[in-house]
């Protein structure tokens, strides 16, 4: 291998690497999260209102909060209960935020709605979304999506809307999170793609 080949294998497989670690991680694909999406679509569909599409990212973001609230004690579903977009109350919510990817910003219009029901009996979850005050939520025409978290007991729906403010994305169009050491390695695939033109 000439000099010439060796530095380019290097260049990408420099690339191939953080490439890899960039990849948004896979949600699992869990049959209580779709069912409960197509509960929740079809009380919708009752309403004349569009499904709601599965938003990846605000589904990374509601297993993360499942996952916090797994340890709190299970308390009934009042409006109270609903989150808004930008959940002040969780201590490690940014640290949640770029975990998956998203910019505070675009949580703004969001609703984070957690429910806890005991072995996450199916119709008991559904009908706490669509029979107390968080049906207010999905009869809404201004959210278009949704991410579902599940953990124990606890059941995390986030609403998504179709405005930016609402999107759950990323701050920026490249997906790097400048927040997080991965946002280092982004600038500098910049720097080598620009570099090598
Ligand atoms: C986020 O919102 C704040 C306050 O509205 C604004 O100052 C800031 O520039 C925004 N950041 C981005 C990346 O849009
Ligand atoms: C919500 O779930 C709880 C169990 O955690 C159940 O006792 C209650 O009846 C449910 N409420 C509705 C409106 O479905
Ligand atoms: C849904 O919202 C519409 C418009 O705001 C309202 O007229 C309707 O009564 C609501 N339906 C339910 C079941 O909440």
């Amino acid at each position: 291998m000439s000099k010439h080949s060796l530095s380019k294998f290097g260049f990408a497989f420099g690339l191939l690497v953080p490439a890899i670690l960039l990849l948004p991680h896979p949600v699992a694909c869990d049959e209580d999260r779709d069912n409960l999406l197509q509960g929740i679509n079809s009380y919708r569909t009752s309403l004349n209102l569009l499904p709601l599409a599965k938003n990846d990212r605000a589904g990374c973001l509601a297993d993360g909060i499942a996952d916090q609230l797994e340890d709190h004690p299970c308390v009934a579903t009042t409006t109270a209960n609903a989150i808004p977009g930008t959940g002040p109350q969780l201590s490690n919510y940014p640290n949640l935020l770029s975990k998956c990817g998203i910019h505070i910003n675009n949580t703004r219009d969001g609703v984070i709605l957690p429910v806890c029901v005991h072995n996450r009996v199916p119709t008991l979850v559904l009908t706490n979304y669509t029979r107390t005050g968080y049906a207010g939520y999905l009869n809404d025409s201004r959210f278009t999506g949704a991410g579902i978290g599940v953990e124990d007991n606890w059941i995390v729906v986030i609403l998504a809307t179709s405005t930016q403010q609402g999107s759950f994305a990323s701050g920026s169009s490249l997906g790097c999170e400048l927040s997080t050491g991965l946002g280092f390695i982004c600038l500098a695939i910049l720097g080598l793609i620009l570099y090598s033109h």
